[in-house]
């Protein structure tokens, strides 16, 4: 029975419940049982541990750091912390190249510090993901030691090795994702090795079947340890064309584009056998009680939604990073809603995205008024929310003086804006020197506005973007409507974005105001309004009739509605 025909039965059944309008896309999301994973219920917090805190004094922050903010986490109202990798790393792409996939790097602490952290994170009764970097290794790993001290090792065969072309050039043409060939000579045993991103990270071959013997004793290392799961890193890059053939050009391609997207990445990515190492990480999660897999994809929706896998055996949560990506109005938002409700697979639980370490931050990509929008957005909508450190204090981009640029793929890419660090700087803990990040100047710039704009002030003000993620997360926590309730858009127009979440128990209406205009909604076509839960404005300003919603300029709501009564028609 189709997700659709499901829920349509479901409300006809029940005559407590009603249409509530007659959207022409609608997509009536199931109702949720009440026994909901931990991870269906709660949301996630990304944090980049060079720049959370820094307990050691030397610039860079680390795992006490971590462990230090605790109590800031728990009262924020999440539920698990994302860490991106600490493990031991030459940090060429800043730990995202792993030297070894079962310690922690000296910069970051000891696996005393890691094991310390979890207790004192689940005695707050949080938990830990951990970041799985499977596509590749460090050049620096033992593994690619061995592998490129002969053809005949034995690990030859762990990694993609290639004769040259016969002009003696690379095997094929494709392309790294941080600039020119992804393939390097290596003099000593003249061959080409594969690498999607720097040189300093080759690509392990996970058709070798003690690759994938090795990567998964990885999982079950850090799920003894106690560890609730995984972020996995381009998810949709592991396999690669066992014929090596080119990839075709990309017809949308523009001079001026980086040249990685000359081509159509079709024999480097998302390759069919992908699926089946996919649903092989899952069983090794499963082994374990209530652990979950979140998978990094950059695909459109309809590739993306193939990561649930087959029978839902892939990954619970394909990230989705649709709000990254499409344009911030209202028209727009509301499509890429619908089409994405509509793509899920039965029984797929959605999960949406405002920010992270490769990415702009949020409040400059929408504006800090927008920003407060997009958070309520992010927090009402159905699906798991991850958040990214900093943007519940509305951190923006950090300019970085060019004598400062740290990120690999700006260095090898310059001029094309790709850089990462404006996103990646120092907490904003307080107005003491550094920010209150640590005692040592950190490793990328803190904020001109950090003295304004940190923890500290907003933690005072109650109308501070701080106060209102506090407020939408408790909301969250009180409201089954919002964690696991269901999804149905409501018809707006204009700069409106107007949806409800319910359960059997209530109705709450969110609407958006993604214009700089204030806007009116006439609120008969879903019902009357009961009471006003909260607006961005955090001021009591909110001007709500029965009937009638004055929105002003970047206003988001959260309206309780008067129950169904078991009569109404
Ligand atoms: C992922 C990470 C990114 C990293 C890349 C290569 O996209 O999020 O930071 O550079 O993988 O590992």
């Amino acid at each position: 029975m189709s997700q659709r025909t499901d829920a349509a039965l479901y409300l006809k059944r029940d005559k407590r419940y009603f249409l509530l309008n007659n959207h022409p896309t609608a997509v009536f999301t199931p109702i949720v049982s009440a026994t909901a994973h931990w991870w269906q219920s709660g949301v996630i917090y990304q944090i980049y541990p060079r720049s959370f805190r820094d307990a050691n004094a030397d610039g860079i922050g680390d795992l006490r750091g971590i462990a230090e903010t605790l109590d800031y986490c728990a009262a924020l109202g999440i539920d698990a912390l994302w860490l991106s990798p600490i493990f031991p790393s030459p940090m060429a792409d800043f730990g995202y190249d792993v030297a070894d996939y079962s310690g922690i790097a000296a910069i970051f602490g000891t696996l005393e510090d890691f094991d310390d952290l979890l207790t004192q994170t689940t005695r707050r009764g949080l938990k830990i993901l951990l970041d799985y970097v499977p596509n590749h290794t460090s050049n620096q790993h033992p593994w690619f030691a061995a592998s490129r001290s002969s053809r005949g090792n034995s690990k030859r065969d762990w990694y993609l090795w290639h004769d040259a072309a016969p002009d003696g050039g690379p095997p094929n043409n494709w392309l790294s994702n941080f600039g020119g060939s992804a393939w390097e000579w290596d003099e000593a045993t003249q061959q080409y090795y594969y690498h999607s991103f720097l040189k300093e990270q080759p690509d392990l071959n996970w058709r070798n079947p003690e690759v994938v013997a090795a990567m998964h004793e990885v999982l079950r290392f850090w799920l003894r340890r106690g560890v609730a799961g995984f972020r996995i890193d381009v998810l949709w890059l592991l396999i690669k064309d066992d014929q090596w053939r080119d990839n075709p050009p990309n017809p949308d391609y523009k001079p001026g584009m980086p040249l990685f997207h000359s081509q159509h990445p079709l024999y480097t990515t998302d390759r069919p056998e992908n699926q089946d190492i996919v649903a092989r990480l899952r069983a090794v999660v499963d082994e374990f009680d209530d652990r979950v897999l979140v998978g990094e994809i950059y695909l459109p929706l309809e590739r993306l939604v193939a990561y649930y896998g087959k029978d839902l055996r892939g990954v619970q949560l394909p990230f989705n990073f649709q709000l990254l990506q499409t344009p911030w109005d209202a028209r727009s938002i509301a499509g890429l809603i619908d089409r994405y409700e509509a793509a899920l697979p039965v029984g797929g639980w959605p999960n949406w995205v405002l920010g992270n370490h490769d990415n702009p931050r949020i409040a400059s990509r929408v504006g800090a008024a927008q920003a407060r929008v997009a958070g309520m957005i992010l927090l009402t909508l159905r699906g798991t929310p991850t958040l990214y450190y900093g943007d519940e204090i509305g951190m923006h981009n950090v300019p970085i003086p060019a004598d400062q640029i740290q990120d690999p793929l700006e260095k090898n890419v310059p001029g094309k804006c790709l850089g990462r660090d404006p996103s990646r700087t120092p907490m904003q803990w307080d107005a003491s020197p550094h920010a209150g990040f640590g005692d040592h100047d950190p490793w990328l710039p803190i904020a001109a506005d950090a003295n304004e704009n940190n923890v500290a002030i907003e933690d005072r003000d109650p109308r501070s973007m701080l106060s209102l993620y506090r407020r939408l997360l408790e909301l969250r926590r009180q409201h089954a409507a919002l964690s696991m309730g269901s999804y149905q858009p409501v018809v707006a127009t204009g700069a409106l974005l107007a949806y409800v979440r319910y359960t059997l128990a209530e109705q709450l209406f969110i609407v958006a105001n993604l214009g700089a205009q204030p806007a009116e909604f006439a609120l008969q076509s879903v019902g009357r309004a009961q009471s006003l839960l909260l607006s961005t404005y955090l001021d009591g300003g909110t001007h709500l009739t029965e009937s009638k919603l004055f929105l002003r300029p970047d206003e988001a709501v959260i309206i309780a509605l008067v129950p169904p009564t078991p009569d109404s028609p």
